[in-house]
């Protein structure tokens, strides 16, 4: 139907006749002359039409925004002096000689041609308009060339695309699954895969060496900005590799990537203990691109007279720790508040804090509601070692590590984006030599990255000291999300057995969950791992964009639906009873029991 892309037309066309077909972005009267807007999905030309063609002239009048049209004209260079710099297409204009209306439309719901506050529920109950904006397809066009980058570097490096199934049986990723009921098999369900995880394992036992898969991957788990119940990995594994192997061709990758689509050189990407992440940082995605950290004082509090301190400094599972903010003095009473109220989100009964006025008076110049609570010296030796100095605030926190660790883990994050403190705009780095297992909670344990992962420990100090066992497990984190992990798996089937049961899952649950896995790894398995990324928060960072729902083209809300289809819904009974599915009534739906006779 058409001859060029709307955003495809420049000078070099100028004389010739174009077709284009789009969307009327935007339509101008000015007195007696009518400018059509018109879009594709590679851009906007500008249309004129001018009363000496009437009857396309009457038709450009009857055109409305969005209305689908199709236009021939003859291109030429705009007046001098008319060109619009900001337009790809500002040097020409195309002088209409025919329109044709190919769809009219309903006035849209939003604008699209200016960026607006629109809410997100509308954006996502009209997705299909919201995509046409030229920001949405910018965003989508970047996911497709990421993947497609992403398939010809890794079948250049041999590793060979399969798909897995998507009917099929829990995988433990850590989140809820999604069920499936089954019709054939009575009271039988399939699960969604939280991963291909298994199924690329069993792919390396088959002797596959290299696999990969762009797979969507589903969890029933509480929502985020960079959570999705349906999202993308990148899912990798590899034979006869190590842990460096593996890390080694996936850095390559993305580094290689950032260079080509976005000119970025990413650097060599450090590598740092999960220990120290969460030492330093009190995070195991620590966005690197900020330098506050965290510093331990616990020592020095033990004995103070302040419970808040000495209480968590006496703690096994306690930590007390301070941390300097450069210039902090400067914050108000005010901004400190409002942290105090932020750290509170994360379980903190407090934010105490000392400023740093004048070091040369000792503690006389030092401000604090806190200072009064513990003898002078103490108070500047913390300063010492923070490294304070005047002008500076530091802050404290101090309580069991978790809730020390997530307060003020992202306090450091959010006073380095308010204060501007990030000194870079990419920040890689590799999280490495984490612990095999953690605790639930209630006195047992569960796998920090899932149960495949092999420990870096022979089988018998896993079973000694499970809880000082660290794994082969890797996470590459950047700007503190975390894009991607994996691990060298456990390739043999004694381990397997031994860390399932450290897990608490009895033989019995073992055999019925993932019995398949555990009889394959007795038929020959090779030495393999591998690694998955996501894909959204991949193109997410890459576009700046603000939350994974902005790559994702018809995604689902925070409360887990699709505005759009208004997925999930409710279906038809006899639906229900072929799946031989009864719901049950909500209580108080139930009709009313009559408190004498109890009907
Ligand atoms: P993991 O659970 O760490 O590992 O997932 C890998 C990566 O997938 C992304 N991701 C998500 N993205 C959007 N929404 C979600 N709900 C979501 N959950 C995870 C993250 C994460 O780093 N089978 C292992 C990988 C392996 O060991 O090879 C796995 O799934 O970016
Ligand atoms: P209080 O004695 O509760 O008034 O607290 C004195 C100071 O200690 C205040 O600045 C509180 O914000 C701070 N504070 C209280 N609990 C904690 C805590 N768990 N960690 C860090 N600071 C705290």
């Amino acid at each position: 139907m058409r001859s060029h892309y709307c955003g495809s037309i420049n000078e070099t066309h100028t004389d010739q006749e174009v077709t284009l077909c789009g969307w009327v972005h935007r339509r101008r009267d000015h007195g007696g002359v009518i400018f059509l807007d018109l879009r594709d999905r590679e851009g906007v030309a500008q249309i004129v039409f001018d009363p000496d063609t009437p009857e396309c002239f009457s038709a450009a009048e009857k055109v409305r925004s969005e209305f689908v049209v199709k236009v021939t004209g003859r291109v030429r260079l705009r007046p001098a002096g008319t060109e619009n710099k900001d337009m790809a297409t500002g040097k020409i204009e195309v002088l209409g000689k025919s329109l044709e209306i190919l769809a009219r439309a309903k006035t849209p719901p939003f604008p699209l041609d200016e960026y607006v506050d629109v809410g997100e529920d509308t954006r996502l109950r009209y997705r299909y308009m919201d995509l046409r904006r030229p920001e949405m397809q910018n965003r989508l066009r970047f996911r497709s060339k990421v993947t497609s980058y992403l398939r010809r570097f890794l079948d250049e490096q041999g590793f060979m695309d399969v798909e897995t199934p998507i009917l099929t049986r829990a995988t433990p990723e850590g989140a809820r699954d999604y069920l499936v009921p089954s019709r054939t098999h009575e009271g039988c369900f399939f699960a969604l895969p939280q991963s291909p995880q298994l199924f690329k394992q069993l792919l390396m036992m088959s002797g596959f060496d290299r696999y990969y898969q762009i797979a969507k991957c589903f969890r029933d788990e509480d929502l985020r900005a960079d959570r999705q119940p349906e999202f993308t990995q990148i899912d990798i594994e590899a034979s006869f590799i190590d842990e460096n192997t593996i890390m080694s061709i996936t850095e390559t990758m993305i580094r290689s990537m950032f260079r080509d689509l976005l000119s970025v050189d990413l650097g060599e990407f450090p590598r740092m203990p999960f220990s120290e992440a969460m030492r330093r940082f009190g995070s195991d995605k620590p966005d690197m691109r900020i330098s506050l950290e965290m510093v331990d004082v616990a020592d020095l509090l033990k004995s103070v007279e302040f419970k808040v301190f000495s209480g968590p400094a006496n703690d096994p599972k306690g930590r007390v720790v301070a941390m300097r903010l450069p210039k902090g003095g400067e914050l108000s009473r005010k901004q400190i508040d409002d942290y105090t109220k932020f750290v509170g989100i994360y379980g903190a009964k407090g934010l105490a804090y000392i400023k740093v006025n004048e070091l040369a008076k000792g503690i006389e110049g030092l401000q604090s509601p806190i200072v009064k609570f513990m003898p002078g010296n103490i108070a500047l030796e913390i300063i010492e070692r923070v490294g304070a100095q005047d002008g500076d605030l530091v802050f404290f926190g101090a309580d069991k590590a978790k809730i020390v660790n997530e307060a003020i883990g992202a306090l450091r994050v959010k006073l380095g984006h308010d204060l501007k403190l990030l000194e870079r705009e990419w920040a890689p780095l590799w999280v490495v030599d984490f612990p095999m297992f953690e605790e639930t909670g209630d006195g047992g344990l569960t796998a920090i990255h899932h149960p495949f992962t092999a420990p870096s420990c022979s089988l018998e100090t896993v079973e000694k000291d499970p809880e000082s066992a660290l794994s082969r497990a890797y996470d590459m984190v950047l700007n503190g999300t975390e894009l991607g992990g994996g691990s060298i798996r456990i390739h043999d089937a004694d381990m397997q057995e031994a860390v399932l049961k450290i897990l608490g899952i009895t033989e019995e649950q073992a055999k019925e969950k993932f019995g398949f896995l555990l009889e394959a790894l007795k038929f020959g398995a090779p030495p393999h791992g591998g690694l998955a990324f996501g894909l959204d928060r991949l193109v997410m960072l890459m576009t700046g964009a603000s939350s994974i729902r902005e790559v994702i083209a018809f995604p689902k809300t925070q409360s887990a639906m699709c505005m759009l289809t208004e997925a999930p819904g409710t279906v038809d009974p006899k639906q229900l009873r072929e799946l031989n599915i009864r719901l049950r009534v909500k209580e108080e739906a139930k009709p009313a029991v009559d408190a004498n006779t109890g009907n």
